[in-house]
């Protein structure tokens, strides 16, 4: 790697690894991974089901596509995006992150005896300890090499946010560490050649991995005190957008909106590192209070609009599914849970989003979308996830879909306190 040229594998091509994949192709010799064959099959059709990359950047991009990294050429540096869920007990569930390793511990020694001395780069968020305590024994029982010797180890967090055009991994500080000196010197040059935002070298590679999980931490427990705040300012009869409004002129106060927290990053990793503090000795307290609100809050906007409805149940047309406004992304779904409350609280609910896949709708919640907008009229329509399709329609387009009498509610108060119902 003398002139740096390095040859780079991505392993797991998903809403982090192929935008990354892509702006490294940009400089580097890159391959990229993903053990979804139909995934593979699609991006060399130039389609990305994230709606990330346009097809023209990837059709136009000399990136070189494998389905499992064993047909990638000997690399230097192997960098794992794969998923890193929570078990049903809200436990980590690494099985993901420690199979990517055991793939790439394979085809370790073919890049080590290139004397390339290869490293290994987790962006997967993990907590503190995963990529040294975990993953480097199974890289080197797989491997027969040693680490720190044979190959290296580095951790470099994502911040990429779904949907968000302006923070893009090309854009954005990247957060860099490396098990030795000369291997930050590498993985510092390697991000710093993609981003225009710089690298930020942590102290250590569980600094590293420490700083991204409070990221998404600090976040869910800031939500969790507006979600908190709104059910109280709900029951003293003022609205939570006034009162912020009003709080929000004081310099110092910070700028988090209530609503629901799904997905799978703010609504997970807490769980991360909640795991590793009770490994510890230490119950987090914080965090697991900002968690439990939060997956709460589902069932208890259910409850207000049911309240809203009279306590009675009707026909209810709830608009958008994902996590959030503008993605096809549905995993973790809290409108899901919504729609599920509202159905036992006696509300007949027709869900319809124009982002969501309807076969992963019906596959994860066994809910079937509504494949057009739905006239109605129905007695309560739910504006849950503002996408730029329902917000070009307005309010009155929303309105009209109401029965006489009906409730129009606004989760997260688009439109400025003018529907029925808002958080
Ligand atoms: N999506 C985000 O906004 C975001 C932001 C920051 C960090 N992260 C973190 O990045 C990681 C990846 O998240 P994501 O949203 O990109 O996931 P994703 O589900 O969109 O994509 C992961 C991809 O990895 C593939 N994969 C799984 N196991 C594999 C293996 N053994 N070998 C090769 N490919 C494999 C899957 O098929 C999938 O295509 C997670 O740890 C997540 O917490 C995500």
């Amino acid at each position: 790697m003398n002139d740096f040229s390095p040859r780079v594998a991505v392993i797991g091509l998903g809403y982090v690894g192929l935008p990354l994949a892509l702006a490294l192709a940009r400089h580097f010799e890159t391959h990229g991974v993903d053990v979804d064959k139909g995934r593979i099959a699609e991006l060399r059709t130039g389609h990305d089901r994230t709606g990330e990359i346009e097809e023209p950047a990837l059709t136009a991009s000399p990136i070189t596509l494998h389905e499992g990294v064993e047909s990638c050429p000997p690399c230097d540096f192997y960098i794992v995006t794969v998923p890193t869920p929570i078990d049903g007990e809200n436990r980590p569930d690494l099985d993901l992150v420690v199979r990517a390793s055991r793939s790439v511990g394979a085809v370790l020694a073919g890049a080590a005896a290139e004397d390339r001395r290869p490293v290994v780069v987790y962006e997967s968020t993990v907590y503190p300890g995963v990529t040294e305590d975990i993953c480097a024994p199974v890289l080197e029982e797989v491997s027969g090499l040693i680490c720190g010797k044979d190959f290296f180890l580095a951790y470099s967090p994502e911040r990429i946010n779904p949907g968000d055009r302006e923070h893009t991994v090309d854009k954005i500080t990247k957060v860099v560490s490396g098990q030795t000196p000369e291997v930050l010197d590498d993985v510092s040059a390697l991000y710093g050649a993609v981003t225009t935002g710089g690298v930020f070298r942590a102290s250590s590679i569980k600094v590293a991995e420490a700083a991204k999980v409070i990221e998404n931490a600090q976040r869910d427990i800031n939500i969790a005190f507006m979600n908190e705040i709104a059910q109280i300012f709900s029951r003293i009869g003022i609205s939570t957008w006034d009162v912020l409004a009003a709080a929000g002129t004081k310099w110092n106060f910070l700028p988090f909106t209530p609503g629901l927290v799904g997905g799978h990053c703010i609504g997970i990793d807490p769980y991360y590192l909640a795991h590793r503090a009770r490994e510890l000795g230490i119950e987090p307290n914080v965090i697991t209070a900002g968690r439990g609100i939060n997956d709460s809050m589902a069932e208890w906007v259910a409850g207000e609009l049911h309240t809203a409805r009279g306590g009675k149940g009707g026909s209810a047309l709830v608009l958008g599914l994902t996590f959030k406004e503008n993605i096809p992304d549905l995993r973790n779904s809290k409108v899901a849970d919504l729609a599920a409350a509202l159905g036992k609280l006696g509300h007949s609910v027709t869900i319809h989003d124009p982002m969501a896949d309807p076969g992963e709708a019906r596959h994860e919640y066994g809910v079937e979308l509504a494949a057009e907008l739905p006239a109605g009229p129905f007695d309560l329509v739910l504006l849950a996830v503002p996408h730029g399709d329902y917000l070009a329609l307005g309010l009155d387009a929303l309105r009209a879909r109401l029965a006489p009498g009906g409730t129009l509610a606004d989760l997260k108060g688009v439109f400025g306190g003018r529907a029925d119902w808002s958080l």
